[in-house]
């Protein structure tokens, strides 16, 4: 940070926050030790990662796929940094920003396997993946683009809209389900080869309806044979699971930080691997970065200073508490409720157990009532009679459904209270 900030949160400074807002902060461990052994269900560290969360009581929440709430920690250095961009104002917006800006993504950058000069910040996964689909520029008047059920839906609009800006036809076809992993990857053999002339495959890596985790480095794999990019959209899943870029065998990967990292709304990234850059055009003929820049990939105006500055603090801390503690954690607090909502008549569940296939999200719904209405009235009883806040997702081939979606505040108890109102609103149990 080019400034030395005035303190303005006593917990901040207790964690040792703020001294260097982007020079990844060194936390006064605040946690007891991480666990050796079952990880994902030891009561004392999760109950510690709790107390770094400030929610409201008057509901348990399962509907944190929308966004992840700050920590506590967090929020501190996120309001510190608003106080910070407001007292300086444009003495520092018009001088030092940019380094510090810039110097965001070297964290962001390390902690993904890449270089800096491959990632980009966006103001969330929408922007990151729309200017990669539009701006993917090696499809001729012919070619096909492809995209499944389950992803998301505005990223099927853009998809949809270059069938007018690229003359190409566009191909959707349904995922299998119940899915298993076999039956995921011959669909998507299936797909590639009823499209021959496929030469661009949107892809999500974890499912925002169902959780449905997508074995990408076998896809991107079989598509690329077949002569086809993907476009990676991994808004749910970086932060929900552990892994780097490398790993996943994509060129192209749009990204949210306000979902499972835990940084302010209104911050996320895109990432093109360094060799691809030419492949996507500068956003409306930006002129603001030479071409070799990926920031000119993404031109977003003046963003949320304060957001963006804040990552580096919400990246340490989903650091500190440890990748692959909450991906274990996300895992055992799903197959809890699962294992109970099993026992449960009239109870599917629509994501499979598979370890590789399934994180924290997972999907059911009642025996015969999955029309908007139908779920639509399970959500609002869980809601209004239950206080269980879940949500109800649309677009998948077979009906609607309703997700869970856990967070790291989120106890076994909670999941207790669901399951008793699971068992109510199924009609397994008098209310
Ligand atoms: C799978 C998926 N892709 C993309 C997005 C878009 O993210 P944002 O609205 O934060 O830009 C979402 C948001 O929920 C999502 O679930």
């Amino acid at each position: 940070m080019s400034n030395p900030v005035p303190q303005t949160s006593r917990r901040a400074l207790l964690l040792g926050l703020g001294t260097a807002a982007l020079a990844a902060p060194a936390f006064a461990r605040s946690l007891p030790a991480l666990p050796t052994s079952n990880l994902g269900a030891d009561t004392g560290y999760w109950q510690a990662v709790r107390g770094l969360y400030s929610v409201t009581p008057d509901m348990v929440n399962l509907e944190n796929g929308y966004w992840g709430i700050m920590a506590e920690p967090v929020k501190a250095e996120y309001k510190r940094l608003t106080d910070f961009v407001n007292f300086e104002n444009t003495v520092y917006a018009r001088t030092k920003i940019g380094a510090d800006l810039d110097n965001v993504r070297a964290p962001l950058a390390e902690f993904l396997g890449v270089a800096r000069e491959e990632i980009a910040l966006s103001r969330g996964a929408t922007e990151a993946l729309q200017a990669l689909i539009s701006g993917y520029n090696k499809l001729k008047p012919g070619d096909t683009v492809l995209y499944a059920d389950l992803d998301y839906d505005s990223m099927q609009y853009a998809m949809n809209w270059l069938k007018d800006r690229r003359g190409v036809a566009v191909a959707k076809f349904d995922i299998p389900e119940p899915a298993t992993r076999q039956a995921v990857l011959d669909a998507y053999d299936a797909a590639l080869k009823a499209n021959p002339k496929t030469k661009l495959l949107l892809l999500t890596h974890v499912s925002h309806r169902t959780g449905l985790m997508m074995p990408v480095k076998e896809i991107a794999a079989m598509a690329k044979a077949r002569g086809a990019d993907v476009i990676l959209d991994a808004a749910h899943s970086w932060g929900q699971i552990d892994f780097q870029a490398k790993d996943l065998g994509v060129d192209f990967i749009g990204f949210n930080l306000h979902k499972w990292i835990g940084a302010p709304l209104g911050v996320g990234m895109i990432y093109i691997a360094r060799e691809r850059l030419a492949d996507i055009d500068p956003y409306m003929a930006d002129e603001d970065f030479k071409a070799d820049d990926i920031r000119s990939r993404l031109h977003t105006g003046t963003p949320n200073f304060a957001a963006q500055l804040t990552v580096p603090v919400a990246l340490a801390l989903h650091r500190e508490i440890g990748p692959q503690a909450k991906e274990a954690r996300y895992r055992h607090l799903r197959n809890y409720w699962v294992a109970k909502a099993r026992e449960l008549k009239g109870v599917e569940i629509q994501t499979p157990d598979d370890p590789s296939m399934v994180a924290g999200i997972t999907s059911f719904a009642l025996t015969g009532k999955r029309s908007p209405a139908d779920t639509n009235a399970i959500v609002a009883a869980l809601r209004d009679q239950h206080k269980v806040m879940t949500v109800r997702r649309g677009g998948v081939a077979k009906g609607n459904t309703i997700r869970i979606s856990p967070a790291p505040y989120i106890m076994e108890a909670d999941l207790d209270r669901f399951v008793a109102a699971l068992a109510v609103v199924s009609g397994n149990r008098a209310g």
